[in-house]
């Protein structure tokens, strides 16, 4: 049965970006993978058309599609437009909308990338963690919300919430993912001061009474932060909520390189998924040929694996992907001494090469 996709190029880089991912998807498809896909609006470009950062029609499109597939949102345009309007809105409620409440960010550091990285080569070779963030929970979401005038002045204020049953699914999606690893889970909390961080802690002992296999262990997130930059290699995968996942998962990636490496993948309860670089839309460089599409590229290999049941065709695109990284094509962000300094398109045709 033809497996369909949707791609949500959305802003900055984003469409030259997801302009590559597509030649690696018409050169699947050539070779007899059977998609096909479909595009729509998401972030500013839909405010620039229809009003709202996440129309009803791109809704439809993702509820109707096998997978999902996005670039990036956002450009500083965008930031005077009142909060609803916002490109960022549009993100957090089509992962609202799809119910994608496990966020797998994986870090890994290429050996042919280990001096990109600001830490010590020792501290970061062979580096390969994953973060799964709670993505649709958490204080993001949390009502009460607001800024409101309180005794003559103002106040802003939102909620951290977790149901135990929100903690319980992403607990199981942890536990999954340290299975298929090297068995080993931290789960990040905040436990001295916030209520809501216990709670996600005795859920998670709870839930790891069915997981004998799994090592659980427990870090608090100001201390889990610290580790992350002193000795990320003590880690295998880190299970966290949404907000603790943000930070981590930024500061896992410049221990892995660049930002611009990293991609994700946003799962439902089905296995159905939104698939996406962890990187935002880089106005800065936008249009100029000068951004790196590999977590782009990767975020297509995520999708291949965990929402299409290509796992040979996703093997593919991981292998393209090292093999141009050890023939020294480097785009900016990952430059080394003695790469092959390339742009965008280039990237994508050195990848293009040897798929
Ligand atoms: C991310 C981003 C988003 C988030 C923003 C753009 C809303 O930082 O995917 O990590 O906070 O989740
Ligand atoms: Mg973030």
């Amino acid at each position: 049965m033809t497996q369909n996709i949707l791609l949500l190029p959305g802003d900055g880089i984003g469409p030259e970006i997801m302009a590559q991912a597509v030649r690696v998807l018409e050169k699947l498809k050539t070779d007899g993978l059977d998609i096909r896909w479909d595009d729509a609006l998401i972030g500013g470009c839909a405010v620039d058309a229809t009003g709202v950062p996440f129309p009803p029609e791109t809704l439809a499109k993702c509820m109707a599609a096998d997978a999902v597939l996005l670039g990036a949102v956002g450009g500083p345009q965008y930031d005077v437009l009142p909060r609803e309007q916002r490109p960022e809105r549009g993100l957090l409620a089509i992962r609202k909308e799809m119910q994608v409440f496990a966020n797998l960010r994986p870090a890994v550091v290429y050996p042919e990338l280990v001096e990109a990285s600001t830490l010590k080569p020792e501290v970061v070779a062979g580096l390969d963690i994953i973060i799964v963030r709670e993505l649709v929970g958490d204080i993001y979401f949390g009502e009460p919300r607001g800024i409101e005038i309180r005794n003559g002045e103002r106040v802003g204020f939102n909620t951290m919430i977790y149901s135990e049953s929100e903690i319980r699914r992403i607990a199981h999606s942890a536990f999954k993912t340290a299975q298929k690893r090297n068995k080993k889970l931290c789960s990040v909390d905040k436990m001295n001061v916030l209520e809501c961080t216990q709670l996600w802690r005795d859920v998670m002992i709870e839930v790891s009474a069915e997981y004998p296999d799994v090592e659980l262990s427990h870090m608090l997130v100001d201390n889990a932060a610290m580790q992350l930059v002193r000795n990320p290699k003590q880690f295998d995968v880190m299970v966290t909520g949404n907000m603790f996942g943000d930070i981590l998962s930024d500061a896992a990636s410049m221990v892995a390189g660049s930002i611009g490496m990293l991609p994700s993948a946003s799962i439902d309860a089905n296995g159905k998924g939104l698939y996406e670089p962890i990187h935002g839309s880089a106005p800065d460089i936008a249009g100029k040929n000068l951004a790196n599409p590999l977590a782009m590229i990767l975020s297509v290999g995520m999708m291949l694996r965990h929402s299409l049941n290509q796992v040979a065709a996703a093997d593919c695109v991981d292998a393209a992907v090292k093999k141009v990284l050890a023939q020294g094509y480097r785009t900016g962000d990952i430059m080394t001494a003695g790469g092959l300094k390339v742009g965008t398109v280039e990237m994508g045709d050195a990848v293009l090469a040897v798929l």
